[in-house]
C-alpha cells in the first residue's frame, strides 16, 4: 500500500528539520536495495544516513523489499497486556531511529502527530488499520464555540502483511489499531529523525495534548521502567 507515500510538500519538511536534507536523486549503491534480513536493513540504513542527503524514495524502496521474517526481529517483540508497546531496535546514528512497535489484540494508538519527523511504518505480522484524519483548524478550536467539533476523516485503510505506509506532518494526522481479537500485530517503524513526544489528539472535539513517547524494552531487553524514546 503506497497511496500516502506524497512527496510534494516535503521541502517545506525537509527545511524545517536543518539536521537533515533529503535529495531526489539517489547516489545510493544500487545492489544495496534488498535487504535479506532485518540487520541488512540496518546496514543498508546507516548506509543511506552516512551523509546529510537522505532520498525518501529510497528508504520507502528498502523498507518495502525487506520481507518479514520471525527469527530476525522475534527478540524484540515485547508484548504488554494493557497497551501496546515500543521497542528500540536501533539507536541510528542521530537522523534516524528504527523500533517494533506490538499490538495485542484489539490493541490501537490515540490520534497523533509526528513532530515534524517522517515515519515509515512495515506490517511484519498480523494486521493493522489506519484511521488518517485532518489537522483541527483553528476554526474548529475557538474556545467560545461550545459545540463539539469531532474531527474529519480522511480514509482509512488497511495495512496488511508487508506493506509499508509513510506519513509526515503535511499529511495528516493518524490514529492505528490492530482490529484483530484473536491475533496480535508487529509492525518495524522507522523515523526521521527520532522524537521523543508527540501531539495527541480527542476525536470528539480536536483537543489536543502533549505526550512523551517511551520505550519498554531497548536491544530486546525489557526496561526496569519505560524510559523517553531520546
Ligand atoms: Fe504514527
Amino acid at each position: 500500500m503506497t497511496d500516502a507515500l506524497t512527496y510534494s510538500s516535503h521541502q517545506q519538511q525537509i527545511s524545517d528539520n536543518p539536521s537533515i536534507y533529503f535529495k531526489k536523486q539517489n547516489q545510493h549503491n544500487e545492489n544495496h536495495e534488498n535487504p535479506r534480513t532485518l540487520r541488512e536493513l540496518i546496514e543498508y540504513l546507516y548506509e543511506a544516513f552516512s551523509t546529510d542527503m537522505v532520498d525518501l524514495d529510497y528508504l520507502h524502496t528498502i523498507m518495502t523489499n525487506y520481507k518479514s521474517s520471525p527469527k530476525d526481529w522475534q527478540q524484540y517483540a515485547k508484548f504488554k497486556q494493557d497497551r501496546y508497546t515500543r521497542n528500540l531496535v536501533d539507536g541510528g546514528n542521530g537522523k534516524f531511529n528504527l523500533m517494533l512497535l506490538c499490538w495485542s489484540e484489539g490493541q490501537g494508538s490515540s490520534i497523533h502527530d509526528h513532530t515534524n519527523s517522517h515515519c515509515f511504518m512495515k506490517c511484519l505480522d498480523g494486521k493493522l488499520v489506519e484511521t488518517r484524519y485532518e489537522w483541527p483548524t483553528e476554526d474548529d478550536q475557538q474556545e467560545d464555540d461550545k459545540k463539539e467539533k469531532p474531527m474529519k476523516l480522511k480514509y482509512q485503510s488497511d495495512l496488511n502483511y508487508n506493506d509499508v505506509l509513510y506519513i509526515n506532518d503535511s499529511l495528516g494526522l493518524h490514529r492505528v489499531e490492530n482490529p484483530s481479537h484473536t491475533d496480535k500485530c508487529v509492525t518495524l517503524h522507522l523515523y526521521i529523525p527520532p522524537y521523543h513526544q508527540c501531539h495527541t489528539f480527542d476525536e470528539r472535539t480536536g483537543k489536543q495534548g502533549q505526550v512523551v513517547v517511551t520505550f519498554y524494552s531497548k536491544y530486546g531487553q525489557i526496561l526496569e521502567k519505560e524510559t523517553p524514546a531520546l
